[in-house]
């Protein structure tokens, strides 16, 4: 399996500490963020990575993490997104680098506890399809909010002012080659961006979604608080 890591966007949430570089390279706790989700494919046993970023600190990555041996790797793949198009098209870069393999996906700013091999080894089993991770939240109406049923998810909605349940849907997407063909047909949504939640829905329908409910902390760093939170988590303090 390949993984893909998305960090593009302009992390204007994150205003003025965005306006000089990519949010994916500002400091948690020792390390630039973007260091965590690489970590996470490679304690999966992900060897195989693509990076895909944006805007005008593109060449920064480049320069901090080379071809990757910091990590063991022989190599590291980037390619660059035009714009402010969303999660699902920044994803769409990766058809070329994917190779009709199936994927993992994470999204640069998602930093977790525990290590995500089990899940990732229970999809490559899985013979078609997708599958999500899930985290009880006290905020979901901040993310991606599935409603379930029993244990099936019968739809996301997306940041949701009333939302069906306390889960939020993490940044940690695994896809089969079907992905591609998928956001092809997605259209952009209210804030002009083709969404994640859209495609996730999508395998909903067909009846090819699963889940399972991630172990340990996780933390997302798209906000000032969401950011000092996760400083603490990998700090190893206890939550405020
Ligand atoms: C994105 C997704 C959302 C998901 C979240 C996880 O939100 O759209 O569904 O729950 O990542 O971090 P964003 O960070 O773009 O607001």
């Amino acid at each position: 399996m390949k993984g893909v890591i998305l960090a593009g966007g302009l992390g204007k949430r994150l205003e003025p500490l965005t306006r000089i570089t990519n949010k994916h390279l500002l400091p948690v706790y020792g390390k630039p963020m973007i260091y965590y989700p690489i970590q996470t494919l490679v304690d999966a046993g992900i060897k195989d990575i693509l990076i895909v970023t944006g805007g005008n600190h593109a060449g920064e990555f480049l320069r901090l993490l080379g071809n990757g041996s910091e990590f063991g790797l022989k190599a590291i793949n980037y390619t660059y997104q035009k714009g402010e198009g969303g999660i699902a098209e920044a994803l769409k870069l990766a058809e070329h680098f994917s190779d009709n393999d199936k994927i993992v996906v994470i999204l640069g700013d998602n930093l977790i506890e525990k290590s995500i091999k089990h899940y990732v080894q229970d999809f490559s089993k899985q013979p078609k399809g997708a599958k999500i991770l899930l985290k009880k939240v006290d905020d979901p109406e901040r993310f991606g909010v599935p409603e379930l049923k029993g244990n099936k998810i019968i739809e996301i909605e997306e940041k949701p002012k009333r939302p069906k349940s306390k889960y939020a849907v993490t940044g940690i997407y695994m896809y089969d080659s079907k992905v591609f063909n998928v956001i092809k047909t997605l259209k952009p949504s209210g804030r002009g961006e083709l969404e994640i939640t859209d495609v996730n829905n999508e395998y909903i329908k067909r009846g090819e979604m699963t889940f399972s409910v991630l172990d340990g902390w996780w933390s997302d760093c798209g906000t000032h608080e969401s950011l000092l939170r996760a400083n603490n988590l990998v700090a190893g303090k206890k939550e405020l």
